[in-house]
C-alpha cells in the first residue's frame, strides 16, 4: 500500500467519498478524530455503510486504545463485521508486546493487526511488537509520539521548522523493526493539509528511509503520496541498467562512476519488485 486514507467514522459523507479516491487503503477511524460523544454514531455509520460496501480496496477500522471505555462497543462492531469487506484493524497506542497479545485474545481471528507505534514506550518495544505473528504492519503516529516524548512544535505532528529532521530517528527505527520481521512499515500522517511541499518532503523522507507508504488525512494528499511511493520510469530504468551492468561484470563494475557489486544489484532488484507489485 502506498497511501492509506484515514477518515472519521462519524462523517458519513467523507466515508462515502473516501472509497471513490485513489487511496490504496481506507482507514475508518473510531479513535482520535471522533469525539467521545460521536463514537456511538460512528459505529452505527460503519455498520450501516458496510451493509452495501463493495470495494477492491483494503479496508481497516481504527479502534480505541486498550485502556479506553470504548473497547467493548468496538469489539461488538468488529464481531458484527465478520465475513464482510473489513481486512484489518488498526490498533493505536501499542506500547508493548503484551498490548498485542491482549488484542489477539480480544478480537476475532480473521482480522490482521496494523499497529501504531506512537509513544516512547512503543518505540522501545518496536521489535518485539513487530515479531508477533498477527501483526501485518507498523505505522508511526507522529502527533502522539511528539506528545509522549515532549517534542515541541507549533504544528503538532510536524517537527519544528528549525529542526525538520527531528522525527527521522523514530520513523527509521519503526521501518527497520518492521522489515526485520518481514512486515510492512508506514509513515503516519502529515498534518499541515494545505502544505504540499511539506507533505512531499515528509513522504520523500519516509520512502528514503524504507517505508512502504504513508497515511493521508485529506483526499488532496493522496496523489502526492501515491506518486512519491511509486518507482518512477527513471528509477526503474536505472535499476535495470545496474542489474545488467553487474550481470555483465566479474563481480564488481564501474557504472557511470558508481562502484556496484552484489549489494547494489539487490537494491535494484528490490526496486523492480516494488514497481511490479504496484503496477500489476
Ligand atoms: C496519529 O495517530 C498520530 O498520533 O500522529
Ligand atoms: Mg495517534
Amino acid at each position: 500500500m502506498r497511501s492509506l486514507l484515514c477518515v472519521p467514522g462519524s462523517k458519513l459523507a467523507m466515508l462515502q467519498k473516501a472509497f471513490g479516491t485513489s487511496a490504496d487503503q481506507i482507514i475508518i477511524d473510531l479513535e482520535d478524530s471522533v469525539t467521545p460523544l460521536d463514537k456511538p454514531l460512528a459505529r452505527e455509520n460503519v455498520e450501516e455503510f458496510f451493509r452495501s460496501l463493495k470495494t477492491d480496496k483494503r479496508v481497516s477500522i481504527r479502534l480505541n486504545e486498550r485502556t479506553s471505555d470504548e473497547i467493548k462497543a468496538d469489539r461488538t462492531l468488529i464481531r458484527a463485521l465478520r465475513g464482510g469487506p473489513l481486512t484489518s484493524v488498526i490498533l493505536p497506542k501499542i506500547h508493548t508486546l503484551d498490548d498485542v497479545r491482549f488484542w489477539n485474545r480480544y478480537l476475532p481471528r480473521e482480522f490482521s493487526f496494523e499497529v501504531q507505534i506512537e509513544s516512547a514506550m512503543g518505540l522501545v518495544n518496536t521489535a518485539a511488537i513487530a515479531s508477533h505473528s498477527r501483526v501485518h504492519s507498523l505505522a508511526f503516529g507522529p502527533a502522539d509520539f511528539m506528545a509522549s516524548t515532549g517534542m515541541p512544535s507549533s504544528a503538532p505532528g510536524t517537527p519544528s521548522k528549525e529542526v525538520p529532521r527531528a522525527l527521522e530517528y523514530p520513523l527509521s527505527e519503526i521501518v527497520i523493526a518492521a522489515h526485520a520481521y518481514g512486515k510492512l512499515a508506514y509513515d503516519g500522517p502529515y498534518f499541515e493539509i494545505a502544505n504540499q511541499v511539506g507533505l512531499s518532503d515528509s513522504a520523500n523522507t519516509a520512502r528514503a528511509l524504507g517505508a512502504d507508504g504513508k497515511w493521508a488525512i485529506h483526499p488532496d494528499q493522496i496523489s502526492i503520496i501515491n506518486e512519491l511511493f511509486t518507482p518512477s520510469e527513471e528509477e526503474i530504468e536505472t535499476a535495470q541498467r545496474i542489474i545488467d551492468a553487474f550481470d555483465n561484470s566479474s563481480g564488481a563494475a564501474n557504472f557511470n562512476g558508481l562502484m556496484i557489486d552484489e549489494a547494489s544489484k539487490k537494491v535494484a532488484e528490490r526496486l523492480l519488485e516494488r514497481a511490479t507489485r504496484i503496477h500489476k
